[in-house]
């Protein structure tokens, strides 16, 4: 009966797929080749990879020796260039890069953060790059301002305290701050923290439901999230953060109806076109794909990715390139 749905389902998923084309998705991925990771894109109407590079693990760092599920990636499109961080493949510690975002050549590489970066995120108006790392307290975490000329940190945003961690973040150019989500007391908590006139912890505030990812929209000033129903636990969705309600205010759009399609932690956000990405994962028959989600009409549709290709390490929409 199971197998029969499924079949169903996945026959409906393939015919509500093939749709009009929309902007690439670009990012970092990687195959069975454990030294290799690729810099390419995806074209997320028939799910094609398209690699222009492959970068090589003891030059970059090694995701794969990383605590958190996603590579940290910020893009500046001043410069169309990438910010990424991995363990280094030898000794562990991070190592940032600066990636062509054209060719996918690495340009510079920096050596100077002494623990593991959480996550990566590029204010696009300021020209600034903010990180939020880890220091040699365990879930003693901060926000910090790196020099983009020799990886230094130019100066401490925010000390984030008795909280794990985790890769969960958004960054908003015109209000200036910068969003993360971290866990207190087996609760999530969303904290924002300023990035202009020396920083300071906006808030931080308990939240009553499990993030997958978040995405600000600066043009709205919504925060939207991907989550799970913790009520079902089926439905994948896509919601708008409440901070004065601690939750989700407003359910935008549906991933997943479905417990065998669920939203993975990889996202991607168009704010030209309101379009929200999410990975999803299908248990049965396996597979890994895209799911696109127009945040204005709440259209949804999914792209499965071929079998036995390539895997991502993470996404990113390239605008506003100068
Ligand atoms: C991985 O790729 C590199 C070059 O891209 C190649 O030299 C190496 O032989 C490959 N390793 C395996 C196990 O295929
Ligand atoms: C993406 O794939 C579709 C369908 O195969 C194709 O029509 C479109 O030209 C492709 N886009 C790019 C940028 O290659
Ligand atoms: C990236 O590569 C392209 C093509 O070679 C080049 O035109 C561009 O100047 C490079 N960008 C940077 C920031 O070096
Ligand atoms: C860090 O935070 C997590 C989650 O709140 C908690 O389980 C863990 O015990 C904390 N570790 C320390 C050393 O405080
Ligand atoms: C953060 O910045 C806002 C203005 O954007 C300001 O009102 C607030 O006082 C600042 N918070 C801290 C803790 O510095
Ligand atoms: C979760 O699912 C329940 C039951 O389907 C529904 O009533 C509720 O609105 C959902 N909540 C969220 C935040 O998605
Ligand atoms: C957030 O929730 C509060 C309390 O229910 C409500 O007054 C407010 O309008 C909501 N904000 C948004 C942006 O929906
Ligand atoms: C989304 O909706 C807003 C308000 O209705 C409209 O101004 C905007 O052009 C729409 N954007 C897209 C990409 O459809």
């Amino acid at each position: 009966m199971m197998k029969i749905y499924s079949l169903i389902y996945f026959s409906i998923l393939i015919v509500i797929s093939k749709q009009d084309s929309i902007s690439p998705l670009h990012g970092l991925f990687y195959d069975l080749n454990q030294t290799n990771i690729y810099y390419g894109s995806i074209n997320v109407t028939d799910g094609q990879f398209n690699i222009v590079n492959t970068l090589n693990i003891n030059d970059v760092g090694n995701p794969k020796l990383s605590k958190y599920p996603v590579l940290p990636l910020a893009y500046d499109p001043n410069n169309d260039v990438i910010y990424i961080s991995a363990p280094n493949n030898e000794n562990r510690k991070p190592i940032l890069s600066v990636i062509n975002a054209t060719t996918g050549l690495l340009m510079r590489m920096f050596n100077t953060i002494e623990y593991d970066i959480v996550s990566l995120q590029y204010d696009i108006f300021q020209k600034q790059l903010f990180a939020h790392i880890e220091t040699n307290q365990e879930n003693l975490t901060q926000i910090v301002e790196i020099d983009t000329n020799n990886g230094n940190i130019k100066q401490i945003l925010g000390t984030i305290q008795k909280s794990k961690p985790t890769h969960i973040s958004s960054y908003c150019p015109i209000c200036r701050k910068y969003f993360l989500i971290a866990i207190q007391d087996n609760h999530y908590t969303y904290i924002g923290v300023n990035s202009s006139d020396g920083g300071g912890i906006s808030w931080q505030t308990p939240i009553h439901f499990a993030p997958i990812s978040i995405r600000f929209d600066y043009k709205t000033f919504t925060m939207y999230s991907v989550y799970i129903n913790q009520t079902d636990q089926i439905m994948s969705l896509v919601g708008i953060l409440n901070r004065t309600i601690g939750g989700i205010g407003q359910i935008v759009g549906t991933i997943s109806y479905d417990s065998i399609l669920i939203a993975t932690q990889l996202s991607a956000f168009d704010i030209e076109q309101k379009i929200y990405y999410a990975s999803f994962q299908a248990d049965w028959p396996y597979s890994t794909g895209i799911s696109t989600l127009n945040l204005n009409t709440t259209v949804q549709k999914w792209t499965f990715l071929p079998k036995s290709n390539y895997y991502s390490y993470a996404w990113f929409v390239k605008q506003f390139v100068h």
